[in-house]
């Protein structure tokens, strides 16, 4: 594969060897459309965006600004690639208060959660490593382990989640060395892994010696049901990591998550992420632990899950009223996104640029599977719109699918 290269805009392109991942990393013709899903004027149930309305836009200013007037260079310095101590401080207090419990030693700040999941993939797979994901998953995740060129093999999914019953017979074929899971709320499904599952999964990993990346961006986001333990809490043998982000809960745009796990990972993944980027922002990390030192962040989890649980509640009321016979969708107790499959015969890519034309957008399925596409699976986002234009864009994509 070869990148067009110019020094200038007038000078003729030089073609360039890229590395052979690249190969492997393919824009896909559905990403092209959802450019176009960006207009003002389209009803755009496709990105993962949280409802910037909720973001505390006036705390993290008044945060920055106490950062600037009482610790302005050591803000815009260099520092350590754990991350700022205050705020480890903060997580491992926050963990504690959902039964898990870590040292400061146990936390690596990082640049959200996507570079959790780029450094456990790094410090875990040399190409040809196997790592096993559910299907359909998650898919930056996809990605980034393509990106390393590890072998993804998958297991099914249901309502419960993961199908951990699966993961006897795959170990039997191959040697895993990585699970990736989104444990609760997934993307794309919105499906949550049911207790029983939950211990199942650490059993799993605990006899084969296998690690879990635990992908929890969205645990503090239920709006219905009693939270289950985290994987990473039933585990007593190290082989779970668990990544959290701040970007779901206060804004994305700060760049802030963390990773948790055995000592000896957190170790490893700070030794890559020196190499990847040094640290994480300074000024971000200590405004947000200001932040959180006064800012009543669990009355913004209660006012964010409400305000979710009524967007999703109008999605499936909407769903039920206007989607046409043989439509079928998840009901998620949280998080920001459920999955539809469409009526028998119909495939999400064919039917977006008619929707588009009729000024609504989703995502088609296709893409979150590792295998066996199921093309009548799209994937739709209730946070980022209020009930109204939900049950606005719901009728025009039951009209769409109606026409077919
Ligand atoms: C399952 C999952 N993991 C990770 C991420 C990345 O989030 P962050 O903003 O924390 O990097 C997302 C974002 O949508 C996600 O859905």
């Amino acid at each position: 594969m070869t990148l067009a290269a110019t020094t200038h805009l007038n000078t003729p392109a030089v073609s360039l060897p890229l590395a052979q991942r690249m190969s492997r990393m393919k824009t896909s013709a559905v990403r092209e459309i959802l450019k176009v899903a960006e207009r003002p004027d389209i009803l755009s149930f496709a990105g993962g965006l949280p409802a910037p309305e909720l973001f505390p836009v006036e705390a993290i200013a008044q945060a920055h600004a106490e950062v600037f007037a009482h610790e302005g260079p050591a803000a815009l310095q260099y520092s350590t690639t754990e991350g700022y101590g205050p705020l480890r401080e903060w997580i491992c207090a926050h963990l504690a208060e959902r039964g898990l419990s870590a040292t400061i030693d146990q936390v690596i700040i990082t640049a959200g959660s996507q570079q959790g999941i780029d450094l456990v993939a790094k410090v875990m797979l040399d190409p040809g490593d196997v790592v096993v994901v559910e299907n359909p998953s998650y898919l930056a995740a996809l990605q980034n382990f393509d990106g390393y060129q590890a072998r993804i093999e998958y297991v099914g999914s249901d309502d419960e989640g993961m199908r951990v019953d699966e993961l006897e017979a795959l170990a039997t074929r191959c040697r895993p060395k990585l699970i990736y899971i989104v444990p609760n709320f997934h993307n794309p499904k919105g499906t949550t892994l049911s207790l029983e599952r939950r211990h199942a999964l650490v059993r799993f990993a605990q006899k084969h010696r296998v690690l879990i990346l635990e992908d929890n961006p969205y645990g503090e986001l239920r709006f219905r049901g009693e939270a289950l333990p985290s994987l990473a809490s039933l585990d007593d043998m190290g082989v779970v990591v668990q990544l959290g982000t701040f970007s779901k809960t206060l804004a994305p745009g700060l760049r802030l998550g963390w990773a948790v796990g055995s000592r000896e990972l957190t170790r490893s993944l700070t030794i890559v992420k020196q190499s990847t980027d040094l640290h994480t922002g300074t000024l971000a990390q200590r405004a947000t632990a200001r932040l959180l030192a006064k800012f009543d962040y669990d009355a913004h989890l209660t006012r964010l899950r409400a305000v979710y649980g009524q967007r999703c509640q109008a999605m499936l009321d909407s769903l039920e009223a206007h989607m046409p016979e043989g439509t079928r969708w998840t009901r998620p107790d949280g998080g920001m996104f459920l999955w539809a499959e469409l009526p028998r015969g119909m495939r999400g890519e064919d039917i977006l640029p008619r929707a588009i034309e009729q000024k609504v957008a989703f995502v088609p399925g296709s893409p979150f599977f590792a295998a066996h596409p199921k093309a009548q699976c799209i994937r739709l986002n209730y946070s980022n719109r209020p009930p109204e234009l939900i049950d606005e864009g719901m009728r025009r994509l039951a009209s769409v699918l109606a026409a077919q």
